[in-house]
């Protein structure tokens, strides 16, 4: 589910690393390259000039080459990284006003960060990895271990607490790093390529651990991965970094569909979109008319404006005229004709599931939301033009 409320608004933000980084701050906003920068100054641009809002209950994916900024970027949310200009709002709270007593309290409530290498501690069993951060806290034993026994099952490893790191296998000993960030039950995880060291079907399965655990808890996650099908699968929205620059923030069908320049087009390039886009993100506005309206010139003035009308009998769509049928409304609107019945589909089916359906229908398919109520159409023609890989326009 994703919110509305903005849970991570991050300004405007600008790291440098090297000895006196506000003194290249002029030639970082003068557009010279992170290349140029650090021939002629010796300093390296982390990232520069980020903004961008991430939603409450949202999974937030920030994907970009090695060296590209994710890291230093991610970072900064939970200020173990502090910029070198710009400013990050959790909840709307300045990050960088905290003072460490608060800052102490936003760490171990708020927010929390799931590592790439497991971080476990070796000597200590599964369930005291998951709680230790809670004792630490001050949380009572056994409420911290009522907690961590919970936070187990949920990523399915019960009946392991009293095992060691060192006898599970790689997937896991990550999903006890999970379980120990779920534990502190903060608002927002951050996982900086939580899941890259994971072989393939284990990293599948995790990802729809993640997926599932996301659907019922809601958190806010902020995931970085190398790997586009991974982002695309998780991520709501996705940022995409270059050179510590963002190019493009935006859902994967937006992504895929308008890249925003040649490098993500680039990055993208090889995608199957079939299996990313759904059909609603393709849907097109179109008229609606209650039936029992539908006359030759009421349908021909709603064409005027719209590729296709859709027919209501109690606001649930019965059948699709379209432009084409200009020229025929009479004989179509005809009390005796037989119109087809409009066809129904979801607007969360990805394309490569309503192939069929749209290969078996003339007209335009309907898109509808979850309750049934018509949200659009889309034509065979815009399907395979999202499809063509100069895309839509
Ligand atoms: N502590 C540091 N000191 C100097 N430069 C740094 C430091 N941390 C990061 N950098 C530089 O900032 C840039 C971004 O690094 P960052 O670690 O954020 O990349 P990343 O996108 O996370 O890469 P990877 O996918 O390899 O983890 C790189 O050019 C890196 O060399
Ligand atoms: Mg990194």
């Amino acid at each position: 589910m994703t919110g509305d409320a903005i849970k991570i608004r991050v300004e405007n933000i600008c790291k440098v690393f090297g000895q006196n980084p506000v003194s290249v701050m002029d030639q970082v906003r003068a557009g010279a390259s992170k290349s140029e920068i650090l021939e002629k100054t010796g300093h390296v641009v982390g990232v520069r000039d980020v903004s961008l809002d991430i939603r409450a209950g949202e999974t937030f994916v920030i994907m970009g080459l090695s060296g590209s900024g994710k890291s230093t970027l991610i970072r900064h949310f939970n200020r173990l990284i502090e910029p070198t200009t710009g400013h990050i709002l959790v909840d709307g709270a300045d990050v960088l006003r905290m003072d460490e007593k608060e800052l102490r309290e936003f760490r171990r409530h708020k927010i929390s960060m799931v590592f790439q290498r497991f971080a476990l501690l070796p000597h200590k069993t599964v369930i005291d990895n998951v709680v230790c951060g809670l004792t630490i806290a001050g949380m009572h034993k056994t409420e911290a271990r009522d907690r961590g026994i919970a936070q187990i099952e949920l990523v399915g490893l019960k009946g392991f607490e009293n095992q060691y790191p060192k006898q599970l296998s790689g997937g896991m000993q990550q999903r006890v790093g999970l379980a120990r960030a779920l534990a502190t039950d903060a608002e927002i995880l951050l996982m900086d390529e939580a899941f890259s060291a994971l072989d393939p079907l284990i990293r599948n399965d995790m990802q729809a651990q993640l997926k599932e655990l996301q659907a019922r808890l809601h958190k806010t996650i902020v995931f970085i991965t190398h790997d586009l099908d991974e982002a695309l699968r998780i991520g709501d929205h996705i940022a995409i970094l270059k050179d510590g620059e963002l190019r493009q923030a935006g859902t994967g069908a937006d992504i895929l569909l308008n890249p925003a320049d040649d490098y993500v087009a680039r990055f993208v390039n090889d995608v199957n979109r079939a299996r990313v886009v759904t059909v609603g993100s393709l849907a097109e506005k179109a008229g609606l008319l209650p039936l029992s309206d539908a006359n030759a010139s009421n349908c021909s003035a709603l064409l005027d404006d719209n590729e296709a009308i859709i027919l209501t009998d109690n606001g649930k769509p019965c059948h699709v005229v379209v432009r084409d049928d200009r020229h025929r409304l009479d004989e179509l609107l005809d009390s005796n004709a037989v119109m087809p019945a409009a066809v129904c589909v979801d607007g969360d089916l990805v394309l490569e599931d309503g192939f069929s359906i749209l290969a078996n229908n003339e007209n335009p398919l309907v898109i509808t939301n979850g309750a049934d109520l018509p949200l659009g159409v889309v034509t065979q023609r815009r399907v395979l033009r999202a499809l063509a890989r100069d895309g839509l326009d």
